[in-house]
């Protein structure tokens, strides 16, 4: 994996994994913007997720996500979606403009810290989750970085991902 200062770093894994959280901390250590993608796309849409989800449906969803990835003005530090490394077209897009970063979970943590989330329409249902993380892992490994962060400590976990990354 080849290291480049103005590499963008792309947050990748299931809903809970802690993308946004880590990644605010790891733009600031790499000096680097931040962004989360659902917010830009929330404010693109002039409408929260769930109301995206409710009024146009998952499809459409996954048209503005692509859409939305391509327009940030990079390099950056992005937290994506939990669906967004999904597609095809983004891991190509992100293959290009930098390198990505599986947050790596077990799901039963995962599945604790989203079941029921209102602003997660895909987390209603436990074993539709299951499924969902099953069909998706061996994509999330797919990403350049395979990483397990340790949360008790953020600031550490941020130092030893920064470390991998030079
Ligand atoms: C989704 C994850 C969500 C959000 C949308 C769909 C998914 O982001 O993009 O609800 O398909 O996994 P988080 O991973 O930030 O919860």
């Amino acid at each position: 994996m080849g290291a480049h200062a103005t590499d963008s770093i792309f947050l990748v894994g299931f809903m809970g994994a802690g993308k946004s959280f880590l990644g605010r901390k790891l733009a600031i250590s790499l000096n680097l913007p931040f962004f989360d993608l659902d917010r830009e796309i929330e404010k693109s849409e002039s409408r929260n997720i769930p109301t995206i989800f409710q009024e146009r449906g998952e499809a459409a969803f996954r048209v503005s996500e692509e859409r939305v990835l391509a327009q940030l003005s990079l390099p950056a530090v992005v937290a994506l979606g939990g669906g967004a490394f999904i597609s095809e077209k983004n891991r190509a897009f992100i293959g290009r403009k930098g390198r990505s970063v599986y947050l790596d979970w077990p799901f039963e943590t995962l599945c604790e810290r989203i079941l029921g989330d209102p602003h997660r329409p895909l987390a209603g249902n436990e074993l539709q989750l299951a499924s969902l993380f099953q069909d998706r892992l061996p994509v999330y490994r797919l990403a350049d970085l395979d990483f397990c962060p340790d949360f008790s400590d953020p600031d550490s976990a941020v130092r030893v991902l920064v470390e991998r990354l030079a």
